[in-house]
């Protein structure tokens, strides 16, 4: 149960609320949204708002302008759409502090909108500047965190704020929260973790966690990479984590004493396409290397025969293999849960016929099997930054359970670590 207050224990009317939202979205390089997912996930909170009557200041950031003013990450292209979705006025500040912005802030009148520049414009707000702080709360009476995908880091608009102002959560921030809490503490079971994309450093934690939580933990992307070169498996040119290959093998130990301890399943991809170039154009080669590495997990169907063949030297493997998709597929047809977190494989390359390209093929079957194409419908959560936008592309955000709009504060909150975010706010 989310502990802290919440937008609903707040007496908002006629007050500016200055909420922190996460309108991190990515632009193509003419300025135009790609994806808008994070601004319509936040629209219930502002909604509630407006409703009862408060004037709302909105704060996030764009990118990692790294405290310079960056013009490809301002912010206003979210105002025009914030605007369309909302159906009403948005202001643009194009500071989010200084005397003008304060001046705007001030003439706010209840049902009014100011969206604010780029918050890491200023290199203040990383360095968790009291000055800078001080300036931003005045903008404000009340202080609404709703920015989920930033929770985990320690900033102004992120820890300082709330010690500046009276403080609750958004609808979203507890949606978030509650959701992934519940399915870490009390899964359906069997609960099946699929992870994958690029490093493995990002998701240690979480793939420990897993571990010692899930019946099933299945790895792809290029992190099944790093795994098996680990094993021994000649990856060639494929993307790996070197500086990773003793915390593979680690993860691997932890899992091989788990799964002799109880029912569990460390899968590794035992087939993978590869190609020389990641691109819609070049052939590619469905290799089977048949390794199993960790074979002495019992529940691995013991060496089904490989067409055994080798990644060649000039080749990397750019998805998971039929045979790998098809096998974590048909195990998602016996979850209660599935948690997924990193694409199978270079998913976001664009096919020759359409949007589903070479490399997405292991990555759409794990959707499949998740989203019940195959009859059995398990309860679905996908987190990730790049995974989400995968999602996204396709047009399936609203087909799983619950898609995070967070990347790595939902890893951390999956990993059960304090988040100061959170932290920070009021309790109930
Ligand atoms: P998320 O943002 O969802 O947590 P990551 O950032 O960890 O995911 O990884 C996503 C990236 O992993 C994608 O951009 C994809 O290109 C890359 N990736 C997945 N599989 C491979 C692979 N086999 N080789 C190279 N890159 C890969
Ligand atoms: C995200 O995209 O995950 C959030 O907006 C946080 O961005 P950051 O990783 O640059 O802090
Ligand atoms: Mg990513």
């Amino acid at each position: 149960m989310f502990t802290k207050k919440t937008v609903k224990d707040l007496n908002v009317k006629g007050k500016r609320v200055l909420v922190r939202v996460d309108y991190n979205v990515p632009l193509t390089s003419g300025g135009k949204i790609e994806d808008d997912y994070r601004i319509t996930q936040s629209l219930p909170t502002l909604q509630y708002l407006l409703d009862k009557g408060a004037a709302i200041i909105l704060c996030s950031h764009l990118g990692r302008p790294e405290g310079k003013v960056v013009p490809s990450m301002s912010l206003l292209p979210v105002a025009k759409r914030l605007h369309e979705l909302l159906k009403l006025p948005v202001e643009f500040a194009n500071d989010c502090v200084g005397p003008e912005t304060l001046e705007k802030a001030q003439a706010l009148k209840p049902g009014q909108i100011l969206l604010l520049e780029n918050v890491r414009f200023h290199p203040e707000e990383e360095a968790n500047d009291k000055k800078f702080a001080k300036e931003l709360a005045a903008l404000a009476d009340v202080f609404v965190q709703d920015a989920f995908g930033v929770v985990h880091h320690g900033a102004v608009s992120v820890s300082g704020l709330p010690k500046l102002l009276p403080s609750a959560a958004g609808l979203l921030l507890a949606k978030e929260v509650d959701t992934i809490t519940k399915v870490m503490r009390e899964p359906e079971r069997p609960m099946v973790a699929v992870v994958g994309g690029a490093k493995i450093a990002d998701k240690i934690d979480i793939l420990k966690k897993f571990i010692e939580m899930a019946d099933m933990v299945a790895i792809g992307g290029a992190m099944a990479n790093t795994f098996l070169k680990a094993t021994g498996v000649d990856v060639a040119k494929s993307l790996v984590d070197d500086g990773e290959l003793q915390i593979a093998k680690d993860i691997m130990a932890q899992a091989q004493s788990e799964a002799k301890e109880r029912d569990f399943v460390f899968f590794l991809p035992r087939d993978g396409v590869v190609a020389q170039k990641a691109d819609k154009n070049t052939p590619t080669r469905i290799v089977d290397w048949g390794a199993l590495a960790v074979a002495d997990i019992e529940h691995y169907p013991k060496r089904v025969p490989a067409s055994a063949s080798k990644v060649a030297a000039n080749e990397k493997i750019l998805d998971i293999g039929p045979f790998s998709g098809a096998f974590i597929a048909g195990s998602l047809q016996l979850a209660g849960t599935v948690i997924w977190n990193g694409t199978m494989g270079m998913a976001e390359v664009a096919g020759t016929q359409g949007p589903v390209g070479p490399y997405a093929h292991g990555t759409e079957l794990i959707m499949e099997g998740m989203l019940g194409d195959f009859g059995h419908k398990p309860f679905s959560v996908v987190g990730g930054g790049d995974t989400v936008a995968y999602v996204q592309s396709r047009g399936l955000t609203d087909s799983f359970n619950h898609v995070s709009t967070g990347g790595g504060a939902s890893l951390e909150l999956m990993a059960g670590r304090k988040l100061p975010g959170i932290t920070a706010l009021e309790d109930k």
